[in-house]
C-alpha cells in the first residue's frame, strides 16, 4: 500500500515496507534518531551502518533540553549535511528527530519511520515538526516535509496495548472529522494489534490526512486546522500535566467529548456526548479528565493554544458526523461552565 503526497513544494511517498528493509539502506552517513523502547525491541537497528542516537521514551523528550542534547550528540558524530536523519519511532521521536532535521545545517533529509499507530495515521504525515513549551504543546517547530515515510504495520504487534489504543483516539478523530463510514467500520470491527485489515486502516487516516495536507500545508486557511479536533483541550490537559503519565491519545479523547459538549453549547452542533463517549469506552481510551485538572490554567492555556488569534478560544468543532470547522473567539466563561458541568 501506498500513499503520495504533494506538499507545498515538496512530493513524497507513504509506502508499506518492512523495518528491516529500512535499515537495510541506512547509510554510514545517516543518523538514526530513536529511542530507549525502540531499540530495546529491535536490536537490528544497531547493526546498520548509520550511528544511532536513542531519547528516554516518553512525551516530557520532547522537550529544549532533549532537543539540544541531541543536536549535541549530532555534531560530535560529525554529522554533515549530506547525510539523512532516520526518525524510527513514536510521534516523540518523529517530532523531535524532526526538528533537529529541520534546523541541523539549516535542514538536512529526513526520512519518518512511525513504529507507533498514532505516529503512522498521523504525526509522520504533513511536516509537522517541533517540540513543547511549558507554555504550551508543539509551540516551538517548523513545517519541514520528509523525503519518504516508512510504514511497517508488523511492528505493531510489539506495541504495548495502552499504546495502540492512543493511536486509535486519533483514528476516531478521522470519522468524526471527515470519514462518517470509518466511525461504522470502528465500531463494528473492534480493532487490535491483531486485526488482520489494520493497515487498511492505517492508510485510510493517511489518504484523510494527505487530503488535508495537500490543501494547507501551513495552515493557513484553517482546514488543515480541523486535524486538531479534541486538541485545543487536549493540549491544555497534557501541558498542565506537564508531559507526564498522560498519552496524548488519551488526552484528546477527553478534549474531544468535551469539544462536542461545547460545540452544542454554542448551538453549533447536536451530536450526541454519548454517541462520542461510546467509541472511545470501546477502544478503552479516557472520555473524562482521570486525575484532577485546575481548569482555570487550563483556560489560560487554551488562550495560548496555537490557532488561536488573540479573540477568546479557538477550537476545531465537529458540526455534523464527518464536518468540521476552525472557531475561534469563543468565550472562555463558556468554555469554563461546560468543563466544569461535564467534568464534576
Ligand atoms: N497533527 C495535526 C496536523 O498534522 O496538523
Amino acid at each position: 500500500m501506498q500513499v503520495e503526497v504533494k506538499s507545498g513544494t515538496d512530493q513524497y511517498t507513504v509506502q508499506q515496507t518492512r523495518l528491516q528493509s529500512v535499515i537495510e539502506q541506512v547509510s554510514s552517513r545517516d543518523m538514526i534518531i530513536t529511542d530507549t523502547n525502540v531499540l530495546a525491541c529491535y536490536p537490528a537497528l544497531s547493526n546498520s551502518k548509520g550511528q544511532i542516537i536513542s531519547i528516554p521514551a516518553g512525551e516530557e523528550s520532547k522537550s529544549f533540553v532533549q532537543y539540544e542534547a541531541v543536536v549535541e550528540q549530532i555534531f560530535q558524530a560529525g554529522f554533515l549535511r549530506n547525510g539523512t536523519v532516520f526518525a524510527i519511532g513514536g510521534g516523540v521521536v518523529g517530532d523531535l528527530a524532526g526538528f533537529v532535521a529541520a534546523t541541523v545545517h539549516r535542514g538536512v533529509r529526513l526520512v519518518q519511520v512511525p513504529t507507533s499507530l498514532l505516529a503512522m495515521v498521523d504525526s509522520s504525515v504533513g511536516g509537522k515538526v517541533g517540540i513543547d513549551l511549558s507554555y504550551g504543546k508543539n509551540l516551538l517547530g517548523s513545517f519541514y516535509n520528509p523525503a519518504s515515510v516508512y510504514i511497517d504495520p508488523t511492528v505493531l504487534q510489539t506495541l504495548p496495548t495502552e499504546h495502540f489504543q492512543n493511536g486509535m483516539a486519533e483514528v476516531i478523530k478521522y470519522g468524526w472529522i471527515l470519514d462518517v463510514e470509518l466511525l461504522e467500520i470502528l465500531k463494528k470491527e473492534n480493532f487490535s494489534v491483531n486485526s488482520h485489515n489494520l493497515e487498511e486502516i492505517v492508510f485510510r487516516c493517511v489518504a484523510l490526512k494527505r487530503d488535508v495536507v495537500e490543501a494547507d500545508f501551513t495552515e493557513k486557511s484553517g482546514l488543515r486546522a480541523i486535524l486538531n479536533f479534541g486538541h485545543t483541550v487536549g493540549h491544555a490537559l497534557e501541558a498542565q500535566a506537564e508531559y507526564k503519565n498522560l498519552l496524548h491519545g488519551q488526552a484528546i479523547a477527553v478534549g474531544m467529548v468535551a469539544e462536542v459538549a461545547i460545540a452544542n453549547e454554542l448551538g453549533l452542533s447536536q451530536i450526541r456526548t454519548q454517541d462520542v463517549e461510546s467509541l472511545f469506552q470501546q477502544y478503552q481510551l479516557p472520555i473524562r479528565p482521570t486525575s484532577y485538572v485546575n481548569i482555570d490554567q487550563l483556560i489560560s492555556l487554551m488562550l495560548g493554544d496555537k490557532k488561536s488569534t488573540g479573540n477568546g478560544i479557538a477550537m476545531s468543532l465537529v458540526l455534523e458526523p464527518g464536518q468540521c470547522k476552525l472557531v475561534d473567539n469563543i468565550d472562555p466563561a463558556l468554555v469554563r461552565r461546560v468543563l466544569a458541568n461535564i467534568w464534576s
